[in-house]
């Protein structure tokens, strides 16, 4: 990469996209054009991402927390991740984009699964970024559900307890295969990770950025993906910089 500041390209950024009620608020409109500038934003960050390099880019579309949203607010929102889907699938697709979605899909009503699940599976042989759509996604939720699928294996005789360690409950979760997050950033200035990858974020690198979701864009991504580059990351052990002098 030219830029020696960006030389350390994380290969899974994770994106918590807060901030679209306060950037409408701010400026006397209704919170569902915050959403629809959100989505802008979205597609921005998608191919800033791909142009980046990163292999992996997961965003919190929609938690398992926000059906208590006002139903006109839920309303909205499932209809333009529906409208982001259907009109941007082709393209999508054509830029080399793999779907993948996580989160709970027991009881799910509607069109709204069977629309993602078309884009995962219209997507599945692509070989270029990776988008993981979290939706209908909580973190305890996603681990309890692993837990269960665990325990049934035990039960059914397929597992034992003793094979139950870090690897078998990863690929139990819903993000089996994906790399877990290096880089989880949250716009808004909220700085907390709000029952996202909780499991996943073990040794991510946070950056909370002052910035509303609809401001987000190119620019903003590669300022975080600055920040990423200049953190020390130790996983527990020594620092390389301290390692190399034999402190
Ligand atoms: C947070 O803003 C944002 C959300 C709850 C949803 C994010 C969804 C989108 C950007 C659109 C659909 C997604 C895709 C992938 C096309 P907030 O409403 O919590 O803002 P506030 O905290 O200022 O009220």
């Amino acid at each position: 990469m030219a830029n020696p500041e960006l030389a350390i390209i994380p290969q899974h950024v994770a994106i918590i996209m807060d901030g679209n009620g306060r950037w409408a608020n701010k400026r006397g409109l209704p919170r569902t054009i915050g959403h629809t500038k959100g989505v802008e934003a979205v597609r921005e960050t998608v191919k800033a991402a791909g142009d980046a390099g990163v292999r992996y880019l997961t965003l919190f579309a929609f938690s398992s927390e926000n059906w208590t949203r006002p139903e006109a607010e839920v309303h909205d929102l499932l209809g333009l991740l529906r409208r982001f889907i259907r009109r941007d699938l082709a393209e999508l697709h054509r830029e080399n984009i793999r779907i993948r979605v996580i989160g709970e899909r027991e009881n799910l009503r509607g069109d709204i699964l069977p629309l993602l699940l078309e884009a995962e599976d219209t997507t599945r042989h692509n070989t270029g970024l990776t988008l993981v759509i979290a939706f209908n996604y909580g973190a305890r939720n996603e681990i309890a559900r692993a837990f269960a699928k665990l325990a049934r294996d035990i039960e059914s005789g397929a597992l034992k307890a003793s094979d139950i360690d870090v690897d078998s409950i990863s690929r139990s979760l819903d993000t089996a295969g994906i790399p877990d997050p290096d880089l989880i950033i949250r716009t808004s200035g909220e700085e907390r990770l709000s029952n996202f990858l909780l499991w996943q974020a073990a040794y991510s690198e946070l950056v909370f950025l002052p910035d509303y979701w609809p401001d987000f864009d190119r620019n903003l991504f590669f300022e975080a993906l600055k920040i990423f580059a200049s953190r020390d990351r130790r996983f527990g052990g020594l620092s390389n910089k301290t390692a190399a002098v034999g402190g």
